[in-house]
């Protein structure tokens, strides 16, 4: 990970303002929509038993979702997704539970692959990979190298990830680079993160009727706009990105400040 140029001395003038995605004009609609979309996947299970099958069925449809998603969203013009497949707690479900998401992610990567290098969509992972089987490491590392050049979208897989174990990890990045507690600011955390060098997201869409974050993206989600929608992961399809994108672009984003139409209120000296 890099130690930014900040690193050099205290007197390198004031921190940068944090990162963000920025927002881009959808070809579809002609509306704007974020650049960055991190989405929390819930309701596999729910999914699954509401239709009296066993649990692990919800994630076979939850993972067969994610092919359809990335394509809806590059076709919007978003350059990052970031999904949240399996948290740090996550650890704590059934072994059998978590074989089966282990198989799925292996599977997704073995028939995908080709697909996102014909679509030209760079895969990432952020997390701790030094957990997961030895198989299913080499295989997202192999999938990760042969997508690096790719720069339509980017896929951001989090598993085996939470925010906080992400901040820790910064920490104790920034600490191993010697870095001087006065030289220490926002770009240096964010730069120290799993996802550094990455935009912040405009946009963090949660299914299957929760409203929190559970330990999402937490650092980077500051300013990021939330939208929470009941419908379960293997459900969420096309027109549901469409309505959270329609949504997004009413949202008036100000990150604490005024936006210049309410600075016109004061009238000019
Ligand atoms: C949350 O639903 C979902 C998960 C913990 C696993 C998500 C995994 C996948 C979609 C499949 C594999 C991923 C990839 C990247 C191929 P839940 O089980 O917590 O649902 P519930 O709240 O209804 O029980």
């Amino acid at each position: 990970m890099p130690s930014r140029a900040r690193a050099e001395g205290a007197d390198a003038g004031p921190a940068p303002a944090p990162e963000r995605g920025g927002d881009r004009i959808s070809p579809l609609t002609g509306g704007r929509v974020p650049g960055h979309v991190a989405i929390i996947m819930d309701g596999n299970g729910r999914w699954a038993t509401e239709r009296g099958l066993p649990r692990t069925a919800g994630h076979h449809a939850g993972a067969e979702n994610i092919r359809r998603l990335v394509e809806r969203f590059a076709e919007h013009g978003v350059r990052y997704v970031t999904l949240f497949a399996f948290s740090t707690e996550n650890w704590n479900r059934p072994h059998s539970e978590v074989s089966v998401i282990f198989r799925l992610v292996e599977r997704f990567l073995q028939r995908e692959l080709e697909h996102l290098r014909r679509n030209n969509v760079r895969l990432r992972h952020f997390g701790r990979l030094e957990r997961l089987p030895t198989n299913l490491r080499r295989r997202v590392e192999e999938a990760i190298a042969l997508t690096r050049d790719n720069d339509r979208l980017m896929l951001n897989v989090c598993f085996s990830y939470g925010g906080r174990d992400e901040i820790v990890t910064a920490m104790r990045r920034i600490a191993e680079a010697g870095i001087a507690p006065d030289a220490i600011d926002e770009a240096t955390v964010s730069a120290h993160l799993f996802t550094g060098g990455l935009p912040d997201p405009d946009l963090v869409i949660r299914t299957a009727g929760e409203q929190r974050i559970s330990n999402f993206l937490l650092w980077q989600s500051a300013y990021a706009e939330l939208y929470f929608t009941s419908a379960c992961w293997p459900d969420f399809g096309r027109e549901d990105i469409d309505l959270a994108l329609v949504e997004y672009g009413r949202r008036k984003r100000k990150f604490g400040a005024l936006p210049p139409e309410d600075l016109d209120a004061f009238g000019s000296d």
